[in-house]
């Protein structure tokens, strides 16, 4: 099978090989592509050297089997479209495409079935939307969720290596804050991404849209507030739902540990224990009222946000094709 993976030095692109190492895929044709700046160096898949090479619009003219791609929206927005054309499928981790309305946006375990022999762009969700309608997926199948209210608290590797490099270096003593708006370290920050008309950032709005697209359900309410936290891996969340009919406690704890590669426990989690992990955990259930339950969530967010969903969207296809 050959593969290419587009921002391979990148914290997405790196973890990406390792996930399709532990994969049982078997990948004979890898390529791997980065900027100029990356050109020539050298990475290990499965004890094998490849080398970096520069992308570019003739590399994604030829033939793969799928092409992987995180290297920010512009690269994606300039040559995702190019390797499409070409007959390629696509599976794109930056946002440029996700809301396009004939781009699948897409979670393998909710919404899987819709790319069953498509070709061309599949989008990968934004990595706090990725953890959130995992662990509330067999909810909303099996009863229905009206408003979810979130609180992130999300890792610095969420803004790739620049993000960690920022926190590893105040913590030496250089307090630049060339990508965050303020001091990170002994921090946190009420503010990912920029902010709209509407005054939600970015981030906070990939959350309302994206869950709407992924559960195929307008009928949602999110509301969000995105926060940065000076950890390393690992988004946390702190999730109230409103569900459509008042049910026990015992049931939703059952359909969330029904869910395909979520775990429920009732132990204490954090993001430390999870980074490394393919699994969305999810504990301190508590009900409130009628209706009303509450849920905290961690996943390791380069994993499960990125890479992983990323990686299972390929799997899922294979499995699918014709
Ligand atoms: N980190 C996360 O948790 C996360 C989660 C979900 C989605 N994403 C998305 O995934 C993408 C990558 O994120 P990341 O965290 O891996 O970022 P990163 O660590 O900053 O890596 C960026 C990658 O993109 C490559 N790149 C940058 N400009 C390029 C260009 N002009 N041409 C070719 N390659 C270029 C870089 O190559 P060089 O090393 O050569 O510069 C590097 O491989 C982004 O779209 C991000 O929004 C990230």
């Amino acid at each position: 099978m050959k593969v290419g993976i587009v921002g391979a030095t990148g914290e997405v692109g790196r973890t990406m090989i390792k996930v399709l190492e532990e994969s049982n895929l078997k990948v004979d044709g890898l390529r791997l592509f980065a900027s100029k700046k990356s050109a020539g160096k050298k990475l290990k898949f499965k004890d094998k050297e490849y080398t970096i090479e520069e992308i570019s619009e003739n590399v994604m003219r030829e033939k793969y089997d799928y092409l992987l791609f995180s290297a920010g929206g512009n690269v994606s927005r300039r040559y995702a479209p190019i390797a499409a054309e070409a007959g390629n499928v696509i599976i794109d981790n930056s946002s440029a495409f996700r809301m396009q309305e004939n781009i699948p946006l897409v979670v393998p375990e909710i919404n899987g079935e819709i790319i069953k022999n498509y070709k061309g762009i599949i989008a990968n969700p934004n990595c706090s939307t990725i953890q959130m309608v995992l662990a509330l997926s067999e909810i909303q199948k099996q009863i229905g969720i009206e408003e979810i209210f979130v609180s992130t608290y999300q890792a610095v590797s969420g803004a790739g290596n620049k993000g960690i490099q920022e926190l590893l270096n105040q913590q030496n003593g250089i307090n630049n804050t060339a990508h965050f708006p303020d001091i990170i370290m002994n921090n946190v920050i009420p503010q990912i991404g920029p902010i709209l008309e509407n005054g939600f950032t970015e981030e906070e709005m990939k959350m309302v849209n994206e869950t709407r697209k992924i559960f195929n359900d307008d009928s949602i309410s999110v509301y969000p507030t995105a926060v940065r936290v000076p950890v390393l891996y690992g988004h946390s969340e702190s999730v109230v739902f409103r569900i459509k009919k008042d049910i026990p406690l015992e049931t939703i704890k059952n359909l969330i540990s029904a869910t395909e590669n979520v775990v429920y426990t009732e132990k204490l989690l954090t993001p430390l224990m999870v980074a490394g992990s393919n699994i969305t955990y999810v504990s301190r259930l508590r009900k409130m009222g009628k209706n009303t339950f509450l849920i905290w969530i961690v996943a390791d967010n380069v994993r499960v946000g990125a890479a992983t969903n990323a990686v299972r969207i390929l799997l899922k296809h294979l499995e699918m094709r014709d």
